[in-house]
């Protein structure tokens, strides 16, 4: 067990070595108004979970698997085995602090009461029935997460407007969802309703009011732009969409229309989306490129040009959407004037149960037609009723207040690492909510500080542009962001003392 962080303030802790003896402000954090000092936390400076002290059942179980596992993961030697609220445990019951979430997914923490629950009676009365059928589940999703997004804000409604629909029925239309089973299949039936809305919604507007549907596509309009250093999937068409070396190179060639453009790079805009542009994808926040927000200039910019030359503006709010900003939608908290057309979600969709979704204008509805899309898995009863518990629960005003808070308080006491450690941290922690990136000097760092985290009982993640990303369960506590940062200071001393050679 981890030993428990003080609750005192830092006054009498050891000061950090000599680089380190800047002089900063104390700093007071709401809500509980605790203060904390100028000096890092010295109470983790002993490693408590070595990745080295693998237990012999551990070493006969992992080689064992690993002889029929493809490798394609770098993984420490334990074995999880459960897990409560932001805690799991090993095969072992060490505990460990999960500032990982499951790389946000489990939004509601490990092991949530009410998610248990339901999944127990769901799958006493129905888990799958084809979509040749209706269930009692995927429609109340659907219509649950479009009426969440009238009320709280996103995809052209302002936060505030619409009041829940008394009698259910929401008729007054706007928006529709396709169910699907992961982030990357949210992305890929995105994608093709880009190429389909290229084809013949443009066709349509040079036809001048044609009839829906009856205007000849046009084969002109099938570019797709998307951002570097983006990350939307691991499938052939979201794979052509991120543009990263490291994942594109070794399957190429990829699929092609495909265009590349900066992120932010608002000059950019006009020579990457063209009339020949369908759509285009972007992350509001990116994630696994290094928590790298998307300013709202440049997507008001991106709209207008989406508009100008009638291409669809899609979202992927796969990792930041879902209440992870503290509000609703990452876009949500922005003017309508930067909103998209479609969004495309997953991680936390059902907290940890496989489900991904599209969500979109009824423009984009009205190109689809019947038999154009598809998926065996998506929209089940078992997974639909789980996620239908998910987004009533974070969508209420508390729960994004507490993600505001606790993300500002872990927000505000990252914020004094690059003045404490200098060297080797690079500069202000990035994101908003329970979305955020410290970035170090060298990527060397980020993976040292990964691991002196964990053999101290703490599970961060590691992203693009030499960052450690937080990305915990939205149910983090004040308590468990003060620990984890606790932990981070100690392992930054740790590592300063290292790379000073002491
Ligand atoms: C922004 C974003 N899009 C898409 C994906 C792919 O999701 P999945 O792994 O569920 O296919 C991810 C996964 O990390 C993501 O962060």
């Amino acid at each position: 067990m981890l030993a428990r962080s003080p609750a005192p303030a830092r006054l009498t802790r050891l000061a950090p070595s000599s680089s380190l003896r800047t002089s900063i402000r104390l700093a007071t954090i709401a809500p509980s108004s605790r203060t904390y000092a100028n000096k890092a936390c010295t109470d983790y400076l002993t490693p408590t979970h070595l990745d080295d002290h693998v237990p012999q059942d551990v070493q006969l179980k992992l080689k064992r698997h690993a002889a029929v596992t493809l490798n394609t993961y770098a993984r420490p030697n334990f074995i999880l085995a459960r897990g409560k609220g932001c805690k799991v445990y090993d095969s072992h019951d060490r505990e460990f602090l999960d500032v990982s979430g499951g790389i946000a997914v489990n939004a509601l923490g490990h092991a949530d009461d009410g998610v248990a629950k339901i999944l127990q009676d769901q799958a006493r009365k129905l888990v799958h029935n084809s979509n040749l059928w209706h269930n009692e589940w995927s429609g109340e999703l659907a219509y649950l997460v479009v009426q969440k997004t009238k009320e709280l804000g996103g995809m052209g409604y302002p936060a505030g407007q619409a009041s829940p629909d008394a009698n259910g029925s929401a008729d007054d239309g706007g928006l529709k969802v396709f169910f699907t089973n992961s982030g990357t299949e949210s992305n890929e039936g995105a994608l093709k309703f880009m190429r389909k809305y290229g084809k013949y919604a443009s066709a349509l507007r040079n036809a001048h009011g044609a009839e829906k549907g009856v205007a000849a596509p046009t084969e002109e309009k099938v570019e797709i732009v998307s951002f570097r250093d983006g990350f939307h999937g691991r499938s052939m068409g979201a794979l052509s969409a991120t543009w990263q070396d490291k994942y594109q190179a070794p399957f190429a060639p990829l699929v092609p229309g495909f265009v590349p453009a900066t992120l932010n790079d608002i000059d950019g805009i006009n020579a990457a989306v063209t009339e020949k542009t369908c759509g285009v994808i972007v992350e509001p926040i990116q994630g696994e490129g290094g928590i790298l927000e998307a300013s709202e200039e440049f997507l008001r910019a991106l709209r207008k040009r989406c508009d100008e030359v009638g291409a669809l503006l899609v979202y992927d709010e796969i990792q930041c959407g879902l209440g992870r900003t503290g509000s609703f939608w990452a876009h949500g908290s922005m003017p309508v004037d930067c909103h998209p057309d479609v969004v495309t979600m997953a991680k936390p969709l059902a907290n940890g149960i496989p489900i991904g979704a599209i969500l979109m204008k009824d423009k984009v509805a009205d190109v689809i037609k019947i038999g154009d899309h598809g998926t065996t898995f998506g929209g089940q009863p078992l997974q639909t009723r789980v996620a239908h518990h998910v987004v009533s629960r974070i969508s209420a005003p508390s729960f994004l207040t507490h993600v505001e808070a606790v993300g500002s308080y872990l927000h505000s006491r990252l914020s004094v690492l690059p003045t404490l450690f200098p060297r080797l941290v690079a500069g202000p922690p990035r994101g908003r909510g329970l979305i955020l990136g410290l970035p170090f000097k060298r990527d060397e760092y980020v993976q040292r500080i990964v691991k002196l985290m964990r053999e101290r009982g703490v599970l961060v993640l590691s992203c693009g542009k030499q960052t450690v990303r937080f990305v915990p369960s939205l149910t983090l506590t004040e308590h468990e962001a003060e620990k984890c940062v606790d932990v981070l200071e100690s392992a930054l001393l740790t590592l300063d003392r290292e790379s000073e050679g002491i």
